[in-house]
């Protein structure tokens, strides 16, 4: 069984992130997604719409993903590939190079944005409605 791990926020699911977790899926048979804390996206410097426990719900109703854990902080990913016996690690391609340091441990795969949409932008519009 091949195993693919991602990472995100996943904030006001919509149509890029199913995107991108189904072409995740596709390059295995088991996807984790690292779903970031609240505390994890203060330290960012996001604040997400909904909360930790809200957006898991949301992922986990996903057929794509298979589990969903905690991402607290930038360092775990490379224990995570261990923990999780993982053969190779997904994100979409704003990130690209980023992750590279991981190709010592696994396949490192860098997705094609979908274009022209982002939890940024839903936001911002809807504000601007209003
Ligand atoms: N993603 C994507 N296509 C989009 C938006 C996001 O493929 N149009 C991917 C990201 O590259 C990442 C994952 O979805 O691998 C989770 O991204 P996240 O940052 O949570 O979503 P964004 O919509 O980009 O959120 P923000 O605007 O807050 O950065």
């Amino acid at each position: 069984m091949r195993r693919v791990i991602t990472y995100g926020t996943f904030d006001l699911l919509h149509y890029g992130h199913i995107n991108l977790l189904k072409k995740a899926k596709e390059q295995g048979d088991y996807l984790i997604v690292g779903l970031s804390s609240d505390e994890f996206n203060d330290i960012k410097g996001k604040k997400s719409y909904f909360s930790f426990n809200e957006r898991k719900m949301l992922l986990e109703a996903i057929r794509y993903v298979d589990l969903v854990i905690l991402e607290d902080n930038w360092e775990q990913k490379v224990s995570d590939v261990s923990k999780y016996d993982v053969d190779c690690f997904v994100i979409g391609d704003d990130w690209k190079g980023e992750f590279d340091y991981l190709k010592d441990f696994c396949d490192v795969i860098y997705l094609e944005r979908t274009p022209e949409i982002s939890t940024t932008k839903i936001k911002s519009e809807l504000n601007s409605q209003v």
